[in-house]
């Protein structure tokens, strides 16, 4: 029997098949359980791409004057851009891919040692969206909430898992000012101040209104890609996600009018996503995109996303300032918690059952 955990920060529970992990590496063909068709994600084969139009999710260089509007013209558009000049040192991200290397080229029974519990959020596991589909993933993740001591120690011998507590708290340290700098600054392209939302103080340098968890996933070289699938399609229950991906390809966007489009790794830049509660918060004018992780036959994948929302019982509702005065709000307010606890239940269905219908009626 596998054993069902729930993630907090997707809201959704996890399949953790303790007695047959897959050994990835040994596998010549895929196998069925790991063989995705049309019938298990209506989204998997991607209905026929339009041509290919060249379009992407905009870099943006976040020491240009106009970075704002470019930021909350990509949250409108994609909901998703990537970011160049965004003050997290390269050292730190070389160290915390290094890190993720190094969690999964551990051998499979060291890291069931770190599995997460059936109650718990944060360890070991395979992807945590894996019950709302019939087809198993083909990645691992490791999920990080609080500190990771606990978890480190098991996995890493002697002092090895200090030093990598040291670089999971430096990396959440500078990723928390970060997504607290790319909020504003998305808000502000819109007129949104610090008057109109009350809980984000941009004064509280400890940040302590927001909180955040740290998700590494690893997807192994597949033997037939095309029908695997390394991450079903999400959106994430965040304000914000921002996601290092080394440098392979793999991360994909959705876009209603040109189907999936692939996000190339550029070295050094991360990616950054909209997340449900921020569309919920800017009253469905920014996007929170749906994404997936494709696979390859060639090189094994990473990836970190940093997960980041609000405090668990700050009620999140659309802003007045962005409701059409004679119109009444997309969305009824939701604490985190309750989010994604409809998530659990609704998955991507989530977004409309907490919309507000009121109009239709
Ligand atoms: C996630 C996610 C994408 C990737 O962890 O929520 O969307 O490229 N990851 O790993
Ligand atoms: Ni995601």
């Amino acid at each position: 029997m596998p054993t069902m955990l729930t993630d907090v920060f997707r809201g959704h529970p996890i399949h953790l098949p303790h007695s047959h992990q897959p050994d990835f590496t040994s596998l010549r063909e895929l196998p069925d359980s790991y063989t995705w068709t049309l019938k298990d994600d209506l989204l998997f084969a991607a209905a026929p791409s339009p041509p290919a139009t060249g379009e992407n999710i905009p870099l943006i260089d976040l020491n240009h004057p106009d970075a704002a509007n470019q930021i909350g013209c990509a949250c409108r558009t994609w909901g998703a851009f990537q970011i160049a000049n965004h003050g997290v040192p390269l050292e730190l991200l070389q160290g915390i891919e290094f890190l993720t290397g190094s969690l999964f080229r551990l051998p499979v029974q060291r890291k069931l040692k770190a599995a997460r519990s059936e109650t718990g959020v944060s360890g070991y596991g395979v992807a945590r969206i894996s019950s709302f589909f019939n087809k198993q993933m083909w990645s691992e993740g490791f999920t990080i909430a609080g500190s990771p001591l606990n978890d480190f120690r098991k996995l890493w011998p002697k002092q090895l898992h200090l030093n990598y507590c040291d670089i999971v708290e430096e990396y959440e340290e500078q990723m928390q000012k970060l997504a607290s700098k790319l909020m504003w600054l998305a808000l502000n392209s819109l007129g949104v101040t610090e008057d109109d939302i009350k809980w984000a103080s941009v004064d509280d340098s400890d940040l302590n209104w927001a909180q955040s968890a740290l998700q590494l996933n690893h997807y192994p070289v597949c033997p037939q890609p095309d029908r695997a699938m390394g991450l079903a399609a999400h959106t994430d229950s965040t304000l914000l996600t921002i996601l290092y991906q080394n440098n392979t390809a793999g991360l994909q966007v959705f876009r209603d009018d040109l189907g999936w489009i692939t996000v190339p790794p550029i070295p050094g830049s991360l990616v950054v996503n909209v997340g449900d509660l921020f569309h919920i918060l800017t009253n469905g004018l920014f996007k929170s995109v749906l994404h997936r992780a494709r696979v390859n036959q060639t090189r094994s994948r990473l990836s970190v996303a940093f997960l980041w929302g609000p405090q668990s019982d700050t009620k999140i509702s659309p802003v007045p300032k962005l409701v059409s005065p004679v119109g009444s709000p997309l969305y009824r307010s939701v604490t985190w918690t309750e989010y994604l606890r409809t998530k659990a239940v609704h998955f991507n269905k989530a977004l409309s059952m907490i919309r507000n219908h009121k109009e239709e009626e």
